[in-house]
């Protein structure tokens, strides 16, 4: 009970937010890039990385509102990078310029950036967090490691981003571009590194988290359990740590695997 009370005075100050789509990228045919502005003159609330937001699709396509993690955020601005997978991101993907979109937010932890050489890996549409990671880095005059997994060549407008913060080691599971194989197998990972952070497919953060704890190296994952209230009421998004259930969606999104029981 008193942890809970201690999450509810530490958490973020949660807003609705009603944004106007300035511009939808269709950067594949899968995968957009949404810019919305606050067109009630106030600025953006602060939404350091790793912190998410949950959007009421478009049409009210969904009952409940769907989880995306910041990608981007300016003083008037939020850039989610959304992949179709289902009835609410396919109303986000779909939603033309000047629709209005409510997003409950910010939400959720973030990530530490306390490490001076930090290895940051992003697979798929996890690459969304670990930009906004990459870009805090820069901000603090650390020029992070990108390692950035996709099954074939990524999105360019992605990748000019991310050159824009980090050195970029693209992954590719086809050969298309980058090196042919698993982010675990990257040259990139023969630098020297004091922390790793991931986001991803579960299966490859597992296995980010493997490699990294056999280099003795911290290493933080953003999970993505399903996730239905966003406020820690309904517990469908619990995962197992060493300090018993958690909510995914108070909690995290960020745990130190030392927390998992994987
Ligand atoms: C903290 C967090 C951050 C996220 N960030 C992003 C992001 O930046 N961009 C993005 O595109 N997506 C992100 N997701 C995933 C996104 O929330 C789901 O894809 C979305 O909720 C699916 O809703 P839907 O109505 O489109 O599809 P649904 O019809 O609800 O589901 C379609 C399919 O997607 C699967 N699915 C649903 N939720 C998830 C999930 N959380 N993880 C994996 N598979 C899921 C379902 O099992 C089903 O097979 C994030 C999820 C979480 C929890
Ligand atoms: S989504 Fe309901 S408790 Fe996390």
């Amino acid at each position: 009970m008193l942890f809970g009370f201690f999450l509810i005075s530490v958490m973020p100050k949660k807003e609705i937010l009603h944004l106007q789509v300035d511009a939808n990228e269709r950067l594949r045919a899968d995968l957009h890039l949404l810019r919305m502005r606050r067109t009630d003159g106030q600025p953006m609330p602060p939404m350091p990385a790793g912190n998410f937001v949950q959007v009421r699709p478009p049409q009210n396509a969904t009952t409940l509102n769907r989880p995306i993690s910041v990608c981007d955020c300016y003083a008037d601005n939020l850039e989610l990078l959304v992949r179709r997978a289902g009835a609410g991101t396919d109303a986000m993907c779909d939603a033309q310029s000047g629709t209005m979109i409510t997003v409950i937010g910010p939400m959720g932890n973030t990530f530490s950036t306390t490490a001076t050489a930090p290895l940051l890996v992003g697979g798929g549409v996890g690459i969304a967090p670990i930009f906004a990671l990459a870009k805090a880095y820069a901000g603090k005059g650390i020029c992070p490691e990108v390692v950035f997994g996709e099954r074939t060549a990524p999105a360019q407008q992605i990748v000019t981003k991310l050159e824009k913060v980090a050195r970029v080691h693209i992954c590719t599971d086809d050969g298309s571009e980058g090196f042919h194989g698993l982010v675990t197998d990257s040259p990139a990972w023969n630098g020297s590194f004091d922390m790793v952070h991931t986001c991803g497919p579960l299966p490859m953060m597992k296995a980010v988290a493997a490699k990294a704890a056999a280099a003795g190296i911290s290493c933080e994952v953003s999970l993505e359990n399903r996730m239905a209230c966003g406020i820690g009421a309904c517990l469908c998004c619990v995962e197992d740590t060493t300090d018993g259930r958690r909510c995914v969606c108070t909690h995290g999104p960020v745990f130190n695997t030392k927390e998992l029981t994987w």
